[in-house]
C-alpha cells in the first residue's frame, strides 16, 4: 500500500511538472531537464554533417532540417568583403591555397567550396555575410562568430555595419547573436551595438569557469558558450545565476546531445539537427 502511494505520488508529480508552466520534463531516466522543444537547435557553420560548412547548401539544409538558427565564420578578404569560412585559409575546404587574408573576394569567390565533401556540392562558393543574411534574416536565427578577429583589425565595425544596413542592429523579432573566443572582440562588438546579444566563446580548460570571470562576461555578455566538454548541470546553473545562458559546442553523437538537454542547456550547437528535436510549431 505504502509502495503503492508513493508510486501513485510519484506520477502525480511526474504528470504535474511535464505540464507546468515552463515546460520542465523528466527525462526517462529520471532526472529533470529542460523541456527538449525549449532548447535552441543550431546547426554548427549550417548543418555541416550534411553539405559543406558554411557555404548556402549547409544553411539550407538547416532551415530545411528546422533546425532554430544557423552558426557561421566570419572572415575578411584582402579587399576587405566580410567573407563566411572557419579556417585562416583556403587550403581544407575549397580547392585553393593561400591564406584568406591574402585573397581578394574575386579570387575567393572563384573557389570550388563543395567538392571537398562531395562532388554534388561543386557549385557551392564562400558566401558573403551580406548573401546570407539576405537569404536567411527572419527565415532563421543566425549565430555570427568573429573568426581570428585579431588578423582583420576593424572587422567589429564591418559586421555592425552589414547589421545596421539592414536594420538588424535592433533585433526584436529576428533572433542574431555575435560571439568569439576573442572576449575583447566580443567587447568592441558589444559597444558598437548594444541592443544585439552577445557570446563568449571558451575552449576546454580543466580548471572550469571561475566566478571572476562569469562576473567580468556579465559585464557585456548574454551567452557563455563553452566546448561541450566543460558542460555539467552545476555550471549550467551557475552561468543562469549570472542570468546568462549556455549554448554548448559541438555536438555531433546523439549521447552528448541528451547529456546537454538533461544539464539544462539553452541551445546546442550541432553539425546534425536531427539530434535535438525540433520545435513543434515548425
Ligand atoms: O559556435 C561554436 C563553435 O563554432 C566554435 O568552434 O572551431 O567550430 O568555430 P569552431
Ligand atoms: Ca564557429
Amino acid at each position: 500500500m505504502k509502495q503503492w502511494v508513493s508510486a501513485l505520488s510519484a506520477g502525480a508529480i511526474a504528470i504535474m511538472v511535464l505540464f507546468a508552466p515552463g515546460g520542465i520534463a523528466f527525462a526517462s531516466e529520471g532526472i529533470a531537464t529542460k523541456d527538449q522543444n525549449q532548447v535552441l537547435n543550431i546547426a554548427h557553420r549550417g548543418a555541416s554533417g550534411y553539405a559543406p560548412e558554411n557555404t548556402m547548401a549547409a544553411f539550407e539544409k538547416s532551415v530545411e532540417m528546422k533546425a532554430d538558427m544557423f552558426e557561421l565564420d566570419v572572415q575578411m578578404s584582402k579587399d576587405g568583403e566580410l567573407v563566411v569560412i572557419h579556417d585562416t585559409t583556403v587550403d581544407r575546404t575549397t580547392d585553393g591555397t593561400g591564406s584568406v587574408k591574402d585573397l581578394t573576394l574575386e579570387e575567393l569567390k572563384s573557389l570550388d567550396a563543395g567538392s571537398w565533401f562531395d562532388e554534388s556540392f561543386t557549385s557551392e562558393t564562400i558566401p558573403t555575410l551580406g548573401e546570407v543574411l539576405d537569404e536567411y534574416r527572419g527565415r532563421t536565427g543566425i549565430l555570427i562568430e568573429l573568426k581570428s578577429p585579431s588578423l582583420y583589425p576593424g572587422i567589429e565595425q564591418k559586421v555592425a555595419d552589414e547589421l545596421k544596413a539592414r536594420h538588424l542592429d535592433n533585433p526584436e523579432n529576428e533572433k542574431i547573436i555575435v560571439q568569439s573566443f576573442n572576449h575583447e572582440s566580443v567587447q568592441t562588438f558589444h559597444d558598437l551595438l548594444p541592443q544585439v546579444p552577445v557570446g563568449v566563446l571558451l575552449g576546454y580548460s580543466p580548471e572550469g569557469i571561475s566566478d571572476e570571470q562569469l562576473d567580468r562576461f556579465k559585464a557585456y555578455a548574454d551567452y557563455v558558450n563553452p566546448s561541450k566538454s566543460m558542460i555539467d548541470a552545476l555550471l549550467v546553473e551557475r552561468i543562469h545565476d549570472y542570468n546568462m545562458k549556455t549554448h554548448p559546442w559541438t555536438v555531433r553523437d546523439r549521447e552528448s546531445a541528451n547529456f546537454l538537454l538533461e544539464a539544462g542547456a539553452d541551445g546546442i550547437i550541432t553539425d546534425y539537427p536531427d539530434y535535438v528535436a525540433p520545435h513543434p510549431s515548425k
